[in-house]
């Protein structure tokens, strides 16, 4: 989401300083043009040549510089962001913000730009703590500023608790939720992830090799474009992204309950619009007849075999109730399911095509399961329920995640 835009990223004097060098890479790696400032006190934690070389860019210090100032380089700055970025933000630069002063080239970029900014603050515990701080926090907040929340640990000063750079994912995400365009706001969005796993005993179970990762893509990028997110996941390693509600479910019973709770429930006040899902879990078909309490003992003389009985039909059902749901919800309902086979192209846009139709969807995505399971990159097609097909070629699956949610809200 961020390719092509221009973040101008400050480094301040905090022992955190460090990781801004991988942010720079992180936000060069997704394309976005990096231009940094580093603060004098930042200078002594970090070199300017690693972050100009990471970035690609000559990094500025200098308020009074004769040749940067030729053409009013600090207007230039701030005229040229798309998004400002202050990591490691110090105690004593959210200070200067929040009282407005500018005295020096990144306070006074900072008052001169009318571009969103995230703070991702990084300080030992009691500063952060601190009366000061916590009223120059809230009045950055209620300007509109997004400031991030520390991570909570171990922190370099020996303290521990709230005052760590917040993880670089959390970073990153601020940043796209300001630049991003707000297509989303006062929509509800539900998205199912990851695998389900059906119990025969408590220690074995049936599953598949869905990673979550899709899912999880499509949640950030709705919660980056202003959506009230609920996440219905499978068991699952992955971190959820930040301002999403998770219902954390094991098998495809819970799963099919916690969608239908969440489908159902009534429109708050900041969601009136539309309410779409994204069934992206690879729910299990079908589950063990039975589960038993204690362990199966099983002989390795013996063979074995499980009955297995069809578990709900998830987007099928939400497909024949859709205007209960949306009775129930007072909101219009969009169904955009996955479908994911193995075989020809011809195979899976007839697969594709066949569920698009059996379960009243109105968007199907269809990929590979060799382009996607346990991958961090997809290859899928749209079908939707004018005939209509669009291939979005392999990328990283949090580009394709941004692609299919930008197309889903024209539905
Ligand atoms: C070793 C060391 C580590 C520091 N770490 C932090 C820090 O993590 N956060 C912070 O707010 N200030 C920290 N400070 C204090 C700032 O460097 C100091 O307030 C400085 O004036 C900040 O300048 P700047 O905001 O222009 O970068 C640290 C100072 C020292 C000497």
């Amino acid at each position: 989401m961020l390719s092509g835009n221009t973040i101008v990223m400050m480094v301040g004097g905090s022992i955190a300083a460090y990781k801004s060098a991988e942010l720079v890479r992180l936000l060069k790696k997704r394309d976005a043009r990096v231009r940094v400032i580093l603060s004098d006190a930042g200078a002594k934690f970090i070199t300017p040549l690693t972050l100009q070389t990471l970035a690609d860019e000559r990094v500025r210090s200098e308020t009074f510089s004769t040749i940067e100032e030729a053409a009013v380089g600090h207007i230039d700055l701030a005229d040229s962001a798309d998004a400002v970025l202050i990591a490691p933000a110090t105690a004593d630069i959210i200070a200067k913000a929040a009282a407005g002063i500018a005295d020096d080239l990144a306070t006074t970029v900072l008052l001169a730009t009318k571009a969103p900014i995230v703070v991702a603050p990084a300080m030992n515990i009691n500063m952060w703590e601190n009366e000061a701080t916590r009223e120059n926090v809230a009045k950055l907040r209620d300007r509109g500023v997004f400031v991030l929340e520390p991570g909570d640990g171990f922190l370099a000063c020996g303290w521990t608790g709230s005052g760590r750079l917040p993880e670089h994912d959390a970073i990153l995400q601020a940043l796209e939720s300001v630049t991003a365009p707000q297509d989303y706001a006062g929509t509800r969005v539900v998205v199912t992830a990851g695998a389900t796993r059906e119990h025969f005993d408590p220690i074995r179970f049936v599953s598949n090799r869905s990673s979550g990762k899709m899912g999880y893509a499509i949640a950030r990028a709705a919660a980056c474009r202003g959506a009230d997110v609920t996440l219905i996941s499978g068991p699952s390693a992955l971190t959820p992204p930040a301002g999403v509600k998770v219902a954390q479910v094991t098998t495809a019973i819970e799963m099919h309950q916690a969608v239908m709770e969440a489908v159902r429930e009534p429109a708050g006040a900041s969601e009136q619009q539309k309410q779409y899902v994204f069934m992206v879990a690879a729910v299990s078909d079908h589950r063990p007849a039975e589960v038993s309490t204690s362990k199966l003992k099983m002989s390795k003389d013996e063979e074995y075999s499980v009955k297995m009985v069809p578990s709900p039909d998830i987007l099928r059902e939400l497909g024949s109730y859709r205007e209960s749901i949306e009775q129930d919800s007072g909101m219009p309902l969009r169904l955009v399911g996955f479908a994911a086979e193995t075989g020809e192209h011809e195979e899976l846009i007839h697969w594709a095509q066949e569920k698009l139709t059996k379960k009243n969807s109105d968007l199907i995505v269809g990929n590979f399961a060799h382009d996607s399971f346990e991958k961090n990159t997809n290859r899928v097609w749209l079908l939707d329920r004018t005939g209509r097909q669009e291939e979005i070629s392999t990328a990283d699956k949090q580009l394709v995640a941004n692609k299919i949610v930008a197309r889903a809200r024209k539905l």
